[in-house]
């Protein structure tokens, strides 16, 4: 299968991947946004060309007030629907009752807690029904994502991931805003390059690592949030598997 798709898109213009794509796995299709540079390329060929893709996003109730603007004014420029998904509103009131608003700085398994509240769980239910998931990943991202392929099949959510900003550069990525006039992330000027909750995020410095910014308290090797890194991190599998005996 990733095989096949692969061989299918490898001469296919981004816009044509998509279409392709979205043709292939009608109404199975889904692209996660968080609103960041990369995401805001994909949104902008799916609305632009009217393609069939369902776009959603994890509202994990952290966001900078910055990425409500730059979402606020892409569903106005594109006239188009923006699915959302909270968490559930049960587990977020029982972490912050037991430990407080700010948990997530003092141990890893905290942060991995908030991050499967607010966001891998929600994720799971936004994946219920689709069997390609699309994300704004970049190979030049994290060491962690070096080795990225344009498909893979996520066995945790049993479905295939779709990475078409693979090989893109940062330069290339804010070109194609720039030339296309896409709404942004204005924090993107202010030295933040990648963008997740406001508690955890901040600017980077010149030369520093792409993700730096991100959960800066903790340990490199550990610095994923369980979106795109669920087989090294057992305490998330076990929350998603706890999580849908529950469902
Ligand atoms: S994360 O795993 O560290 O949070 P990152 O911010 O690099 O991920 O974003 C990579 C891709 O994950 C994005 O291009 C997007 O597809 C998806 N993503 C990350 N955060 C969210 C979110 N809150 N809502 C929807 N998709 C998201
Ligand atoms: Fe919680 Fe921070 Fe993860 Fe957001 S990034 S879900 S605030 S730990």
């Amino acid at each position: 299968m990733i095989e096949e798709l692969t061989k299918e898109i490898s001469e296919k213009s981004i816009v044509e991947q998509l279409k392709y794509l979205s043709d292939k796995f009608k109404g199975k299709i889904a692209f996660s946004t968080s609103f960041g540079q990369e995401d805001q390329v994909i949104t902008d060929i799916i609305f632009k060309n009217d393609i069939d893709i369902e776009v959603f996003t994890l509202d994990t109730g952290r966001f900078f007030e910055e990425t409500y603007k730059v979402w606020n004014k892409t569903i106005e420029k594109y006239n188009k629907k923006i699915t959302v998904y909270f968490p559930d509103k049960e587990e977020v009131e029982r972490l912050v009752s037991e430990k407080g608003p700010y948990s997530f700085y003092e141990s890893i398994e905290n942060r991995k807690e908030c991050c499967n509240i607010r966001k891998v769980n929600p994720l799971k239910r936004a994946l219920g029904n689709v069997d390609l998931w699309i994300t704004g990943l970049r190979a030049e991202q994290s060491e962690a994502r070096l080795e990225l392929e344009y498909f893979s099949f996520e066995e945790s959510f049993k479905l295939t991931k779709f990475n078409p900003l693979k090989d893109w550069t940062i330069s290339e990525v804010v070109e194609y805003l720039k030339v296309n006039s896409v709404p942004y992330n204005i924090l993107h000027d202010k030295g933040f390059i990648s963008i997740g909750c406001s508690p955890c995020t901040r600017a980077i410095k010149e030369g520093e690592d792409i993700r730096a910014g991100r959960w800066w308290w903790e340990d490199k090797s550990k610095k994923e949030c369980g979106l795109h890194d669920t087989s090294s991190n057992n305490i998330e599998l076990e929350n998603i598997t706890n999580n849908i005996k529950k469902i």
